[in-house]
């Protein structure tokens, strides 16, 4: 298969799995002609920084975080919003840079996060069976048959909302907000008010501490760009493939493809079959590829996939997204890497403590913060024991303050899950909780890094 030529459309001779089924194909013809016409949303150039960091990832030299929404959505669509959860995310940062001592890579679940895998095709209620929500780029979440029919249209608004979220994050990252100095300040605001406090006093005071020594060096944002900006760059699961063909375009600078609506695309835990459709397509645009690793993945599979999407063994081409769930990463993880390790193949290997840790819980889908975090660190326990290197975490997560995900340190029950139950689609952290994850994930790395010292800058004299 890989040695077949591939081409921006090789994809549609292959059998698909999660197409929507559109009642009026020439509409949806016009409007991928349209998206073709219009400008990247990213650039290639971007994407290929993206590789480099995520290669230091994948020798150990940085960690990867990777969050956002599950799905977003047209009616959410604010500045507030997206303010909020660039809070929440650099605020992570810093403690988890703190923490691992070496760059933290930010990547959002963000400005193109639409389409959605789903276990049936229908959803019943009441007696009425209608098409199952696929993500707002597709049809819309209300139980109604002209909602739930797939729209073509919704490719042009998701265009529109990536385009405008993602002008807004570059503003964000660039313009002075994403000052380290802010996002201290605005983790001390979360210290102040979290329950658990005490639990995070000592690192938020080491962290204080360093700034204080850097400011009183000279070492300020005035003089240092790098500390009053950031790089952050975009990611989403490329589901929707005649979207994502229609914004991949050739680089005029390598004359190789790249997909446009975002930095980093990653292929879901339903639609990694090797001859399929979603391996075609990304096996030939040049972005970093993420992988989602579930349960059901065989190591054999797992080396041919990665033959087939990183066939020239590059570092930060790949990322291996695994998501198992607390009680079977375990059993899954080990060989796993085993299997990567003995074929010598470069990945960077992060950890999606979500996706395998869903329950049921009056009326409403919830994660438990134990068990997500009983995932995160069974993950690095595996790499500690393999001798290889967890390289990052990918998070379902908002800056709102959610009532989603049950525990962390405010201990949402069950009962309060009504409260504030927002998403469209999986249960979120909320920002505190997302906090708290990164600051218990920076102890980890702290471990970490004592077994993967980072290579020391010589003395000069
Ligand atoms: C997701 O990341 O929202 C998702 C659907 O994940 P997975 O493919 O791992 O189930
Ligand atoms: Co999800």
């Amino acid at each position: 298969m890989s040695s077949e030529r591939w081409s921006v459309d090789s994809w549609r001779s292959k059998p698909i799995q999660q197409v929507p089924d559109y009642p009026d194909k020439t509409v949806l013809g016009d409007v991928e002609k349209q998206l073709a016409g219009f400008p990247p949303l990213v650039f290639a150039g971007e994407a290929r920084k993206l590789k480099r960091a995520l290669s230091k990832v994948a020798n150990g030299e940085a960690f990867l975080l990777q969050g956002g929404d599950c799905a977003e959505s047209f009616a959410e669509h604010s500045a507030d919003n997206i303010r909020d959860f660039f809070r929440v995310f650099l605020q992570m940062a810093v403690v988890m840079t703190f923490g691992a001592a070496s760059p933290v890579v930010k990547i959002g679940r963000v400005a193109g996060q639409f389409a959605k895998p789903r276990s049936a095709p229908t959803e019943k209620q009441n007696g009425i069976e209608l098409p199952s929500y696929r993500g707002d780029i597709i049809n819309d979440i209300e139980f109604t048959t002209a909602g739930r029919t797939p729209d073509p249209k919704r490719l042009l608004e998701a265009y529109r909302q990536s385009a405008a979220t993602l002008n807004l994050l570059r503003a964000f990252a660039t313009g002075g907000y994403a000052n380290l100095e802010n996002a201290h300040r605005w983790m001390l605001g979360f210290i102040k008010d979290s329950p658990q406090s005490g639990r995070y006093q000592e690192l938020a005071d080491r962290i204080t501490e360093t700034l204080g020594f850097m400011r009183a060096i000279g070492l300020d944002a005035e003089a240092h760009p790098e500390l009053r900006q950031t790089d952050f760059y975009t990611s989403h699961e490329a589901l929707l493939l005649g979207f994502e063909q229609a914004l991949t375009r050739v680089d005029s600078t390598t004359g190789d493809p790249y997909a446009t609506s975002g930095h980093m695309l990653w292929i879901g835990d339903r639609t990694r079959q090797l001859d399929h459709a979603h391996v075609e397509f990304c096996r030939g645009v040049k972005n970093p590829i993420g992988l989602k690793c579930g349960p059901s993945l065989k190591s054999d599979d797992l080396l041919r996939l990665i033959k087939v999407l990183n066939p020239e063994n590059e570092a930060g081409r790949l990322t291996l997204i695994c998501r198992f769930g607390s009680d079977k990463i375990a059993d899954h993880l080990p060989q796993l890497i085993r299997a990567v390790q003995r074929e010598g193949a470069k990945v960077v290997w992060s950890c999606d403590p979500m996706h395998g840790n869903t329950i049921s819980a009056g009326g409403y889908k919830t994660r438990p913060f134990e068990r997500i975090m009983g995932e995160i660190r069974s993950f690095f326990a595996a790499h500690q024991a393999e001798g290889t290197y967890a390289g990052g975490i990918h998070l379902e997560m908002t800056g709102k303050n959610v009532t989603e995900c049950t525990g962390g340190a405010r201990m949402i029950s069950e009962a309060e899950l009504h409260d504030r139950y927002h998403t469209h689609c999986d249960p979120r952290l909320n920002a505190e909780q997302a906090i708290e994850v990164a600051f218990l994930v920076a102890e980890l790395l702290k471990a970490e890094r004592a077994a993967f010292p980072l290579p020391q800058v010589s003395a000069a004299e």
